[in-house]
């Protein structure tokens, strides 16, 4: 007799750590206690740059009220060079600060005061004078285009151009043909909870409490930067109040706090302002996208070309792939991509929010829905007749694609009729358009570890060291622990965001639940054999058992767990390895979002009335907290069409909108009717638990629905995001 186990993966079960948030009782780096204090860092930004410190005073400073010490270039220990060739990478690279007179960029630290209290910090470091000696800098890409330079890599892709076809024979040859291109604005992640580190030494050993999203590779930057072991680094993080992206790798206050802590003998924490983090915090760059696309009489595609413009921080290899989404989303007879970067003395830019096809999916699917226009084909009969049978680009199978099913399910639900004249529908004053776009993002599995724990008691302990930044992850994981162990979720406890716990590749490019999810679930399945052979070893053979109060059901027996497993407990380690699946496939979620607007006739001003996403991603976890980030990343999809973006002052190479009165994030006030739909699934291939990537999809394609749902309001193709009211007067 089998005994049944409960479903409880994609049940949508509250988040576990809900009212530990809630009550303040889950501790964010910033909230960190140490015994004996902590002081109290901030940091002196630089007025000018590119260029060299020719002065700074820090006296004033020193003899302030409360002042525990001043760190500049000149009382630092020395760091590896920020950003050596040797150094794999940027979350891993040396990201050494106050290293010398050099200033990079328009607001890097040139000092930290640290204090006794953050009020004392903060006047002292008004007191601290220093003069800069500018040279020329590169701060916008476009004004720089003689270097442009191919990148030895782009985020996410194997490859940073790809030529499949005759793009020159396909493009004069086609019937149709649009040339347009496209400005997106800079962006900065903006999460909720600012960069923050809490930092101490013991001894030799560094024990860090920081919001970060993956743990591993800041151990390893750390370690680098400080040039000590990395056995000698400890980071703790259990909860990130949201990342994006901008916590992916370390950043300047977590080196600072470092120093500092070593320098005053005591822990210090440093947080960036919000101000600071416009500066010190990573930002996606502006991006010129240029397209050319050609189809033939009957709106088939024949040839498309996409290429970006982009800058680069000088000494941190990052470059964004908006030409991503193009490779894999129709059908073409010739597809061309290609990335280029001007290499800039501007702050870090990195990955943010669907990197590449966030604002590549912005362009292109408005591209798409103009070059539909052309062809007098409807914009979702367009896409389905685009529709590919293979990857496009690389030649290989989908990996489980439900595209059309997501396209016709969104048309039914949203209502889509056709589209009308541009310009001819009205409610009043306002001009109403409607419009559609695509959503597609890689999905990818990195390697992870787990372990768990089962005490004879019937608690499960499960450790990893990946993050949860506002996600869930707390919560998944339960929930594939107790699926797996059939055992209630309430005896379930995991634990996250240390660095003495197995590794994982962390939050970030929609990989962090299927990896540590898949690896945890590899843990508990051998634990549940072990556990299984004690069962026999017992007498009791039994093909399936289940776990409550500390007893094992079984075979309609109840046996002691203690019996079973002893005071010592039961412990396995799981893993996943990315190599064994989705080989040789071209492995990406899926989705369509529908929106309509509202256009004023006489100021212009802009509304979203409805938006409406459908989605694949394979197994859903958990449908409310899956619905959470695809809602999410929608409203960011508002925010990218309409309202995000870091305005640079071209002269100085320095950020204008340093708030939120000035940087626009959209708002309750901003975000219409939102309809979430997800359809059931399971993707066999992509990972053992057949889910897919979902942080960053909802993100793609909201923004061009909503642009192409302008253009049919007011019959004006804005090529500038975000758009506003007077692009369209
Ligand atoms: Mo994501 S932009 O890789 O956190």
């Amino acid at each position: 007799m089998e005994q049944s186990t409960s479903k409880i993966i994609g049940e949508p079960m509250n988040r576990v750590d809900g009212p530990a948030k809630v009550t303040g009782r889950a501790e964010y780096a910033g909230d960190h206690q140490v015994e004996g204090g902590i002081a109290e860092g901030f940091i002196v930004e630089a007025p000018a740059a590119p260029g060299k410190i020719v002065a700074l005073d820090v006296a004033d400073a020193e003899a302030a009220d409360g002042v525990v010490s001043v760190l500049t270039y000149k009382t630092v220990p020395q760091q590896k060079p920020y950003g050596s060739p040797e150094d794999e990478g940027r979350f891993t690279q040396s990201h050494a600060v106050l290293e010398n007179d050099r200033v990079r960029h328009f607001g890097e630290p040139v000092a930290l005061v640290v204090a006794e209290t953050l009020e004392q910090a903060r006047y002292a470091a008004s007191l601290v004078r220093v003069e800069i000696e500018t040279e020329e800098g590169v701060f916008n890409a476009l004004d720089h285009k003689d270097q442009a330079e191919k990148p030895d890599s782009v985020d996410g892709l194997d490859e940073v151009d790809t030529q499949d076809g005759d793009f020159e024979t396909q493009f004069s040859q086609s019937t149709h043909k649009l040339e347009v291109s496209y400005l997106t604005g800079a962006q900065h992640a903006s999460a909720m909870e600012p960069h923050v580190t809490v930092a101490q030494w013991d001894g030799e050993t560094l024990i860090v409490h920081m919001a970060i999203q993956i743990v591993a590779s800041a151990v390893s930057a750390y370690a680098n930067t400080l040039g000590i072991d990395e056995a000698n680094v400890r980071i703790i993080s259990p909860f990130t109040g949201g990342g994006f992206g901008s916590k992916l790798g370390v950043h300047n206050e977590a080196i600072l706090a470092a120093l500092a802590a070593k320098q005053c003998g005591k822990a210090v924490r440093v947080a960036q302002t919000r101000r600071n983090l416009f500066a010190n915090g990573p930002h996606r760059s502006r991006h010129l996208q240029e397209l050319k696309l050609g189809a033939d009489a009957s709106g088939k595609l024949r040839a498309v070309r996409h290429s970006s413009l982009a800058s680069m921080a000088r000494n941190y290899p990052f470059a964004e792939a908006p030409a991503s989404p193009t490779r894999a989303s129709y059908a073409a007879d010739a597809i061309h991509t290609f990335h280029r970067m001007v290499k800039a003395d501007i702050p870090k830019v990195d990955s943010m929010r669907a990197p590449g096809e966030a604002i590549g999916t912005l362009t292109y699917e408005t591209a798409i829905d103009e070059l539909a226009e052309m062809c007098g084909v409807d914009p979702v009969e367009f896409r389905i007749l685009n529709e590919p049978t293979q990857d496009p680009t690389s030649g290989h199978a989908f990996a489980d694609r439900r595209l059309l099913d997501c396209i016709r399910t969104g048309a039914a639900k949203f209502g889509w009729s056709g589209r009308v004249k541009p310009g001819s529908r009205m409610a009043g004053r306002k001009l109403v358009g409607r419009g559609m776009a695509v959503a597609i993002r890689p999905n990818t599995l990195s390697p992870a570890q787990a372990e768990v724990k089962l005490a004879a008691d019937g608690r499960l302990v499960a450790r990893l060291d990946m993050t949860d930044i506002g996600t869930g992850t707390y919560t998944i994981l339960t929930q594939i622990a107790a699926e797996t162990l059939s055992m209630p979720a309430s005896q379930v406890l995991v634990q996250l965001g240390d660095s003495r716990f197995p590794e994982t590749a962390g939050s970030g490019g929609s990989f962090g639940a299927s990896s540590s999810g898949s690896a945890l679930l590899d843990a508990c399945a051998k634990l549940k054999s072990a556990l299984s052979e004690r069962l026999t070893e017992s007498g009791v053979s039994a093909n399936a058992f289940a776990m409550k109060d500390g007893r094992v059901l079984a075979n309609g027996k109840r046996i002691e767990l203690a019996d079973l497993i002893g005071a010592e407990g039961l412990s396995a380690d799981g893993a996943v390895d990315p190599d064994n699946h989705a080989k040789g496939q071209a492995d990406y979620s899926y989705g369509v979002q529908f929106a309509e607007v509202e256009v004023d006739a006489d100021t212009g001003e802009i509304r979203v009335r409805r938006l409406l996403g459908v989605f694949d991603a394979g197994r859903i976890l958990n449908r409310k907290t899956a619905r959470s980030q695809l809602m999410g990343g929608m409203i960011f999809g508002i925010g990218g069409a309409l309202l995000e973006e870091s305005l640079m002052d071209d002269r100085f190479g320095s950020f204008m909108t340093r708030d939120f009165a000035e940087y626009h994030i959209a708002v309750n006030r901003d975000v219409p009717d939102l309809e979430v739909h997800i359809l059931d699934g399971y993707s066999e291939h992509s990972n053992p638990l057949g889910s897919k990537g979902i942080g960053e999809l909802g993100i793609c394609g909201a923004g061009p629905a909503i642009a192409n749902a302008v253009h049919e309001a007011t019959g004006v193709r804005v090529r500038k995001f975000p758009v506003h009211m007077e692009d369209l007067l």
